[in-house]
C-alpha cells in the first residue's frame, strides 16, 4: 500500500506553480513523484541517475523499451490528445495506436487503471504541457545523433 500512501498523502516539499492550473500542478506532483513515469522513461547516465535534460525521451527497462513519451510529433505521444493519454493510462490500449506491453502493462494493471478519472486527466494536462517545453532540444539531439 506504500503507492496508495505516497499518493494521497500531501507532498511535503512540493511548491505548486502559481502559473498554472491546480490541476497541472497535481499531474506534475503524480508524474514526477507517485506515478514514477520518468523512473522507466527517463535514460540514465553513467551512475544511472536520470538525465533530466532528456526527461521522457525513451529507456530501456529491463527486456523492454520505454518510448519517448514527450511531445515529439515522430517519435513521441505529439500526435496524442489529452483523452488518448487519459484512455491508454486507464485500459492499457488506444485503438490503432498502442497497446500495452510489459513494465507499462503491470504499471497499469497495478495502478494506473486505479486512478480517479480527475488524477488521470490531470497526468494528461501535465505530460502535454511539459513535454511541448523538452521535446525540441532533446528531439533535436537525438535526430543529430542518428
Ligand atoms: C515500470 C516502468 C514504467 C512506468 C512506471 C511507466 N511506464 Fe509508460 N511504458 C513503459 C514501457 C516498457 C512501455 C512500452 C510498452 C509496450 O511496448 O507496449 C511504455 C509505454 C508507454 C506509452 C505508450 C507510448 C507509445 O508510443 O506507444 C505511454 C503513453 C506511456 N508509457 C506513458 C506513461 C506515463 C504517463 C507514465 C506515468 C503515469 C508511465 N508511462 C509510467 C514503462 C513504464
Amino acid at each position: 500500500m506504500m503507492f496508495w500512501n505516497a499518493l494521497f498523502l500531501k507532498a511535503p516539499g512540493y511548491t505548486a506553480d502559481a502559473s498554472h492550473s491546480d490541476s497541472w500542478n497535481r499531474g506534475r506532483y503524480l508524474v514526477d513523484g507517485a506515478a514514477h513515469c520518468s523512473t522507466c522513461h527517463t535514460p540514465r547516465g553513467f551512475l544511472m541517475q536520470e538525465k533530466e535534460g532528456d526527461a521522457f525521451t525513451g529507456a530501456q527497462v529491463g527486456p523492454w523499451f520505454a518510448p519517448n513519451i514527450t511531445a515529439n510529433a515522430v517519435s513521441g505521444i505529439g500526435q496524442w490528445s489529452q483523452q488518448d493519454l487519459v484512455t491508454y493510462l486507464k485500459t492499457g490500449r488506444l485503438a490503432g495506436k498502442a497497446q500495452a506491453a510489459g513494465s507499462m502493462a503491470e504499471a497499469i494493471t497495478h495502478s494506473f487503471q486505479h486512478l480517479s478519472d480527475a488524477d488521470l486527466a490531470a497526468i494528461a494536462e501535465y505530460m502535454v504541457s511539459v513535454t511541448d517545453k523538452d521535446a525540441p532540444a532533446s528531439g533535436a539531439s537525438r535526430f543529430e545523433q542518428e
